[in-house]
């Protein structure tokens, strides 16, 4: 059983158990705080019966035009709560609040492309694999989940769903990406 519910300030006091991950990232208070303040509705924590907390998302919405989009910046479940669907429910209601409060266009997340669990997991809730950035040290790939009031700017074909550049701006072109079954709803 779960209580999910908005993240307070003092669950940054809480929460270092979460963060021991290698995969969760850990910012400074000031980001965590500037989050907090400027994108409240985006920051959820999962807390257990005896108060643990077992696992948060931290976001916020940002763009411009139709590239107006939510972005998640951090989704991580306590090792002894995984696999219980916690994530995939913090996903729903991010991706919920940028669709149906701010009425995003799409919401998109930057992840590892060795982090498979993750990856699972986003392509679980409907996100789709859309770009793959190679850094120095690692390869980090873009996934994106489109929201029914950009429905026109793409289109279903055999291969998967093309996106119009907008997307990623217009240094791109169009992007082919492939989707899962039974997720074409969401798009
Ligand atoms: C990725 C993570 C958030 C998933 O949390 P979770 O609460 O266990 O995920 P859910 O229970 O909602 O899983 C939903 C689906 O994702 C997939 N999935 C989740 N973990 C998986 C794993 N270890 N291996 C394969 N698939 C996995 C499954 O399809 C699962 O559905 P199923 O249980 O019915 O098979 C969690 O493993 C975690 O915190 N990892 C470390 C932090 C991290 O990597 N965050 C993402 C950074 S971008």
């Amino acid at each position: 059983m779960a209580t999910i519910r908005r993240f307070g300030c003092d669950d940054l006091l809480r929460f270092a158990s979460v963060n021991l991950d290698h995969l969760t990232e850990t910012f400074n208070m000031s980001f965590y705080m500037t989050y907090l303040a400027r994108w409240p509705d985006y920051f959820h924590v999962a807390e257990s019966p005896g108060n643990r907390i077992m696992g948060y998302i931290m976001g916020k919405v940002e763009g411009q035009g139709e590239s107006w989009h939510g972005h998640v910046t951090a989704v991580t479940v306590a090792p002894e709560y995984r696999r219980q669907k916690l994530a995939n429910k913090l996903m729903n209601l991010l991706e919920e609040i940028s669709d149906k409060m701010d009425k995003a266009y799409f919401v998109d997340l930057f992840v590892r492309a060795s982090n498979m669990p993750a990856i699972k997991m986003y392509e679980k809730v409907c996100f789709l694999p859309t770009l793959l950035i190679n850094l120095q040290l690692f390869s980090l790939l873009v996934y994106i989940c489109l929201m029914m009031r950009c429905s026109d700017q793409y289109a279903v074909t055999d291969l998967g769903i093309m996106i119009v550049p907008w997307v990623f701006g217009s240094t791109l072109d169009i992007f082919l990406i492939h989707i899962e079954d039974g997720c074409k709803s969401t798009a």
